[in-house]
C-alpha cells in the first residue's frame, strides 16, 4: 500500500511540474501563409537589407526566412509552439540564412517591438486589436506592419488589397487581404510655428492625432488633410489667411521642419517646436 501511495505521489509531483513548464496555451492555431502572399506582404513593406523583421507567431518561420533570403533583411520569429521554433530554425541554417533569420520560443505578449523596422502578422482580429496600442508605442515612425487577412480594428490601413491564394489551407475563399499600415510619429499637442511667409511669422499649431489623421488649428484657422505618415507630417490650411497653404515637414523628436506653399505658388520654410 505503502508502495502504490509512493508511485501515485511521484506521478503527481511529475504531472504538477509538467504542467507547470508546458508552455501558456496558443492564441492562434497554426496555419502558414501561402508563399506567394508571404512574398507580397514583404513587397508592401518595401522590405530591404536594412530591415529588421518580427513576426509574431512564426509557425515555421516562412515569412522570416524569406525576408532574408529574399530581400537581405534580418529577423526574428516569435513562436510559442517549440517544434515550429526547431523547424523554423533548422529551415533557416538548411538555406543559409540562421545568421541573419533567428526564432525563439516567446509568447508574442511578452516580446519587445521595439527593434522592428517591418512586424508581420497572421494572427486574430481580436489579437492584433489588443497589440494595436504596443504596435503604436513601441514601433518607431515609418515601420511598417503588415497583416494577413485581418486589420487592427478601427486603424485605418494606408493600403490593402486582395492576392491569389491558390494554396490557401484556411477557408474556402483561395484568395488573401494583405493590410499595410505606417507607424505615424507622435505629433499630438500644442506646437509654436515660426515660418518665412510673408505676414505669418509666428503662431499657435494645436495638433489633435487619431492614429495617421491629424485635425487642428493654426493660428485659429483649421487644419484640413492632416497626415503623418511615418516621420513626415502634411496638412493644409484653406482660406486667404496669413498661415493658408500647404505645409510638408518632417517630424524629429520634439520639432517639425519642412516647407510650405502657397496656392499662388510662392514658398516658405516653417519649423515648429513643442
Ligand atoms: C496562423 S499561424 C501564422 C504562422 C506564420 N506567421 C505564417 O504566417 O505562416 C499563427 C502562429 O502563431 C503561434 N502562436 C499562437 N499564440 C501565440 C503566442 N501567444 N505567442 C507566440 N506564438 C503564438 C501559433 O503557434 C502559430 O504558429
Amino acid at each position: 500500500m505503502r508502495l502504490v501511495l509512493a508511485l501515485a505521489g511521484m506521478l503527481a509531483a511529475a504531472t504538477a511540474a509538467a504542467q507547470s513548464e508546458s508552455p501558456p496555451p496558443r492564441d492562434a492555431p497554426y496555419f502558414p501563409t501561402p508563399q506567394t502572399v508571404v512574398d507580397r506582404m514583404l513587397e508592401l513593406a518595401r522590405v530591404g537589407p536594412d530591415d529588421y523583421v518580427i513576426d509574431l507567431g512564426s509557425g515555421d518561420g516562412r515569412i522570416v526566412i524569406t525576408a532574408a533570403k529574399r530581400f537581405g533583411a534580418r529577423g526574428l520569429g516569435i513562436e510559442i509552439e517549440p517544434s515550429l521554433v526547431s523547424q523554423a530554425n533548422w529551415t533557416a541554417r538548411r538555406d543559409g540564412v540562421a545568421e541573419r533569420a533567428r526564432f525563439v520560443e516567446q509568447d508574442l505578449f511578452q516580446t519587445d517591438l521595439r527593434p522592428a523596422t517591418v512586424l508581420t502578422l497572421y494572427l486574430f482580429r481580436e489579437l492584433n486589436i489588443k497589440l494595436a496600442p504596443r504596435i503604436l508605442e513601441q514601433l518607431r515612425p515609418g515601420a511598417r506592419v503588415v497583416s494577413h487577412d485581418w486589420d487592427l480594428g478601427d486603424w485605418t490601413p494606408d493600403h490593402q488589397e486582395t492576392v491569389p491564394a491558390p494554396d490557401k489551407a484556411v477557408g474556402i475563399s483561395r484568395e488573401s487581404k494583405v493590410f499595410l499600415w505606417i507607424v505615424p510619429a507622435r505629433v499630438q499637442g500644442e506646437w509654436r510655428v515660426e515660418t518665412t511667409l510673408p505676414g505669418a511669422p509666428a503662431g499657435r499649431l494645436a495638433l489633435q492625432q487619431r492614429y495617421q489623421f491629424l485635425a487642428g488649428t493654426l493660428d485659429g484657422a483649421a487644419l484640413q488633410a492632416g497626415k503623418a505618415s511615418g516621420a513626415n507630417v502634411a496638412f493644409t490650411v484653406a482660406g486667404a489667411g496669413p498661415f493658408a497653404g500647404r505645409y510638408e515637414g518632417t517630424a524629429s523628436g520634439d520639432s517639425i521642419a519642412g516647407r510650405v506653399r502657397r496656392a499662388d505658388g510662392s514658398a516658405g520654410t516653417w519649423r515648429a517646436v513643442r
